[in-house]
């Protein structure tokens, strides 16, 4: 009996080149971010005042930085979505109002850490961990639909060229201290040959010097091994 694979027709290299993805790098960083984050308020030592307070702070910056996350995704990706498909970015557009809500509310339990009484932050670095876990799940997910979901629709709906102006718009409305900020954890969180692609085109279009104190930020960030193949292959 023919097996049933053998009647599908076959794929056209068009059908299977890979689209641009423009979600991936930046999800990837965000995936590790969080987490980063998640296992330092677990491991934050409720006696040390200092730890308590670099934790909050690196919180901050991760919180902050979800905040225009979320701000770039609706004024860009949202935006050229619903105009093509009306509707169609409905879904994340939802959760993205869930998740400033979410923000809010664990800037709150920051604050209640900040402010604890003696022997009151172990309870307080508690909720505060319980809290940014839920927060962490609700993105994994979010994550996975924009995606799946997201991603379907923007590759229905617009050339690659037109995703790649879509991305070049947004990174471009992104202050340099900030990209810094998001580059630390998108560069090191990616694969070598991503890292080489990435780093590569980001080389013809900055200046020799800010492309050096990039290259310098992330090394801290790198093993000697995925140093060594980085060096390797930008001639570095
Ligand atoms: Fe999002």
């Amino acid at each position: 009996m023919e097996h049933a694979i053998s009647k599908r027709p076959a794929a056209t290299a068009a059908s299977t080149a890979p689209r641009h993805d423009i979600y991936a790098f930046v999800h990837k960083g965000m995936r590790a971010w969080m987490g980063d984050l998640l296992g330092r308020v677990g491991r934050t030592d409720p006696d040390d005042v200092a730890e308590i307070a670099a934790t909050l702070d690196a919180l901050s910056e991760l919180l902050a930085f979800c905040r225009s996350h979320i701000a770039h995704e609706n004024e860009f990706v949202h935006r050229a979505m619903e105009a093509r498909r009306p509707g169609s970015a409905e879904v994340t557009a939802a959760d993205h109002v869930g998740h400033e809500n979410a923000i809010r509310e664990l800037e709150g339990i920051m604050t209640s850490v900040q402010f604890a009484a003696v022997g009151g932050s172990a309870a307080a670095l508690q909720r505060l961990y319980r809290q940014l876990a839920r927060f962490v799940a609700e993105n994994l997910e979010h994550m996975a639909v924009e995606e799946s979901h997201n991603n379907l629709v923007l590759w229905e709906t617009h050339s690659d060229d037109e995703i790649r102006g879509i991305e070049h718009a947004l990174v471009a409305s992104i202050p340099p201290a900030a990209m810094m900020g998001t580059l630390r954890w998108m560069l090191p969180w990616m694969n070598a040959r991503e890292r080489v692609t990435m780093l590569s085109g980001m080389r013809q279009g900055m200046p020799a010097e800010a492309f050096r104190a990039v290259v310098g930020m992330i090394r801290q960030h790198l093993s000697a091994d995925e140093w060594r193949k980085l060096a390797g292959a930008l001639r570095l």
